[in-house]
């Protein structure tokens, strides 16, 4: 979604700024602007669609000059996709630049006594209203305007004002919106993702909510709300900008895709020591982990389905009722279930998603105990949670998720084990195999990429096509699920994933002669019955790609096969999936799609 980043050092300021927009396109945007204030002067630029435009309308940046400056791309809530509503956004008098990501809920209020004041306003944004109120509460002092502003909002907000009186000063100001600052060698840097700061500095301070910060060439200073200072702790991030790069891959995407059997090993290896899973010493033990009756499992997009698969892992080792919640709906959930016998885990990728943030807080409020499982370090979400599991897959830079759903898989099966071990639900034997088979994944997962090297050309079979429906049982469904999340975000085909054995209850009715159905066929256990479900669909005239291995009961069934290799279906999810991202990815190429960047999607999702 929305991302921001400013800039104040002795370089000019907007080649950085403009390259570090480009670091946070995944992100997802529908329009970009970058602003200069130099020495008082404020130089604002402003595009609909990619941030090359901006590149191309100020010369890469040279014709911007200035040492501090503040960027932002857009994806569009409050007001259409258009050059006025793009941030960084001016004060009526010209003095206060600011760009916002979040919504300010009472923006119609404030609106209402600005315009009965005579403000003019130039855009339909609910983020006009708070520039234009920096003006109103400015009486010469940038910090006290800050202040005076940030009393009147109520919603989400991360903010960052640059002031014509103050060159080389950026205020940024944090409430439930990520704000991270870089501290640089005479330079410092703020910015909504730390992709954008890790070419300048490692050096980061992660701002809390209710905290604004003052940041010049000289330093950071810190302060709550009220203006009061604030001490801070600088962490170093230990992420490489190469992984933040292409590297020679056409897209983020298939690189993402082929980096998976790597960053499974990084989320699984540090967890294995002597062939016992250990998740560290701030970890649930099992003492903690006898006091719960349930576990909900609670996430949005890829980060559910993956949740999907740690359902099945959890429920067949542990014997623990376990449901799987998307964030959105657990929100409102009104059951009164949820009490300190439950143990919630929230799944994410960004640690930003809006919904599952919230989704835990209210859990909490009710006395669950959360733990998250969450790749990107002191995130929200992971701040948020009792206990947190990084998944260590690095930058995913892809809106479509490959290898972040796989480690939040690869994580899910690791706590199903230690949790199946810490209330005796297995004995040693059993709990020694099961870590071996874990520790194996990522040498499969390898396997099936190369197995699957070709699989480029069956294409054919679904680029034209404009419904191509999924079908799998139990934890082969989960990964139907997935399978067609990834085929409709990124090639725009209507996907539909179904329980194999629901299929009949209606969704047949829409197979016609030459539809594709797409079979998950990884379950050995369930392989006769998946089998007679393609049977069914194929006497419709459904054209049927089973994914499975090889000599297994559907292979005999179906007109196409997709091979992977044999699996214990307990972590079969992990292994199965990477044929059908690489097939999305293919056939999404042959549709020319934006595949990094799909239309409409972001990467993350930081509004209800
Ligand atoms: C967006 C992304 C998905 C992701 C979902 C949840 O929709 O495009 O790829 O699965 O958000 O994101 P999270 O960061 O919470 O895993």
């Amino acid at each position: 979604m929305c991302g921001i980043i400013g800039y104040t050092g002795f370089e000019q300021a907007a080649p950085i700024i403009l390259d570090g927009l480009t670091k946070i396109e995944y992100r997802g945007y529908d329009s970009a602007g970058i602003a200069i204030n130099a020495n008082g002067k404020i130089n604002l630029v402003k595009t609909v669609g990619r941030v090359q435009a901006l590149y191309d309308r100020t010369h890469d940046g040279k014709d911007m000059p200035g040492v501090c400056g503040i960027g932002h791309t857009r994806w569009g809530t409050h007001g259409a996709i258009s050059e006025r509503n793009a941030h960084p956004h001016m004060s009526q008098n010209g003095k206060f630049i600011l760009a916002h990501n979040g919504i300010v809920e009472n923006y119609t209020r404030l609106k209402a006594d600005l315009l009965a004041k005579g403000v003019v306003f130039k855009s339909d944004t609910d983020t006009e209203v708070v520039v234009q109120l920096l003006e109103a509460n400015y009486t010469g002092d940038f910090k006290e305007a800050v202040i005076k502003t940030v009393a009147m909002l109520e919603g989400t907000f991360a903010l960052m004002i640059t002031c014509a009186d103050y060159p080389g000063t950026l205020y940024a100001v944090k409430q439930n919106a990520p704000v991270i600052l870089g501290l640089g060698e005479k330079e410092n840097l703020v910015a909504s993702d730390v992709t954008c700061l890790i070419s300048r500095t490692k050096n980061v301070i992660y701002m809390e909510d209710g905290e604004m910060a003052e940041i010049t060439t000289e330093g950071i200073k810190l302060f709550d709300f009220a203006g009061n200072p604030k001490e801070y702790e600088v962490k170093t991030v230990d992420w490489d900008i190469a992984s933040s790069e292409k590297g020679g891959y056409e897209h983020f995407m298939i690189k993402e895709i082929f980096e998976q059997p790597q960053a499974v090993r990084s989320a699984i290896s540090p967890r294995i020591k002597d062939g016992k899973i250990n998740f560290g010493e701030k970890s649930l033990t099992a003492e903690d982990l006898k006091k719960f009756n349930r576990i909900i499992i609670t996430a949005c997009g890829s980060a559910y389905y993956a949740g999907l698969a740690g359902k099945f892992a959890i429920e067949k080792l542990c014997g623990i009722p376990v449901q799987t919640e998307l964030a959105s709906e657990l929100r409102y959930n009104e059951s009164g279930c949820i009490d300190e016998h439950t143990l919630v885990i929230a799944v994410s990728q960004s640690g930003e998603t809006l919904d599952t943030l919230s989704a835990i807080k209210d859990c909490k409020a009710c006395g669950a105990t959360v733990m998250s499982i969450v790749n990107v370090v002191e995130s929200s979400i992971a701040r948020a949670s009792d206990f947190v599991a990084y998944t260590y897959a690095g930058p995913e830079i892809a809106v479509a998720t490959t290898k972040g759903y796989s480690t939040q898989v690869a994580v899910l099966y690791l706590f199903a084990v230690y949790t199946a071990a810490a209330l005796g639900r297995i004995n040693s034997g059993e709990y020694t195999k099961l870590v071996s088979e874990i520790n194996a994944i990522p040498e499969k997962m390898e396997t099936c990429i190369e197995m699957n090297g070709g699989i480029e050309c069956m294409t054919p079979l679904f680029d034209k096509a404009e419904h191509v429906f999924f079908i799998g049982r139990n934890t082969d469904w989960a990964v139907a699920m997935e399978g067609a999340l990834k085929l409709k975000e990124i090639s725009y085909i209507h996907a539909e994933a179904y329980a194999a054995g629901e299929m009949k209850h209606g969704t047949i009715s829409l197979i016609e002669e030459g539809t594709p159905v797409i079979a998950v066929c990884s379950n050995m256990r369930l392989q006769d019955k998946t089998a007679s479900n393609i049977i069914e669909v194929k006497a419709r005239g459904a054209e049927v790609t089973m994914v499975g291995p090889k000599g297994c009961e559907s292979e005999k069934q179906a007109n196409h096969c997709i091979y992977i290799p044999e699996m214990r279906d307990v972590f079969a999810e992990i292994v199965t999936v990477i044929p059908l991202q690489m097939l999305a990815y293919y056939v999404a190429k042959a549709r020319g799609c934006d595949i990094d960047k799909p239309r409409n999607l972001a990467k993350s999702v930081t509004v209800e």
